[in-house]
């Protein structure tokens, strides 16, 4: 991992962005990573097809709490149907760095998270190719 792909990560992971709960979220979903029981949970308002706000919370590495932190800048504001397509190599490709195949699953943890909650999608994103 170069410099500033590290400092990047650390970054979101002391000063997680959308970090905390929604008072009355339209959505919520909280699923685990199995591989090591690290939760996240994701809360969302809904409005005119659009993702009005987000938050996330719960406990993970650095990385899912870089992923988490990344992902719901993203999503807020956007249309549901960039959501609903936002694909496992965009969120890789935003977090810029190599991962092994068990960090994936951190890398991959809020991105679950979130479609579960939207979509019902179950399983890891792009699991099944
Ligand atoms: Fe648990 Fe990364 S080690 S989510």
């Amino acid at each position: 991992m170069d410099d500033f792909h590290r400092e990047f990560i650390l970054d979101h992971y002391k000063r997680p962005r959308n970090f905390g709960t929604l008072e009355d979220p339209d959505i919520t979903n909280e699923e685990d990573n199995p591989f090591c029981g690290d939760r996240i949970r994701i809360d969302l308002k809904l409005g005119e097809g659009r993702v009005v706000d987000v938050r996330f919370d719960g406990r993970g590495c650095a990385i899912s709490t870089a992923a988490a932190s990344i992902l719901t800048d993203k999503v807020k504001g956007a249309p549901l149907e960039r959501v609903r397509a936002f694909s496992k190599e965009e969120m890789l490709e935003a977090l810029g760095i190599p991962l092994s195949p068990i960090r994936l699953k951190c890398g991959l943890l809020a991105l679950k998270v979130l479609k579960a909650g939207l979509y019902g999608i179950k399983g890891w994103p792009g699991e099944e190719e």
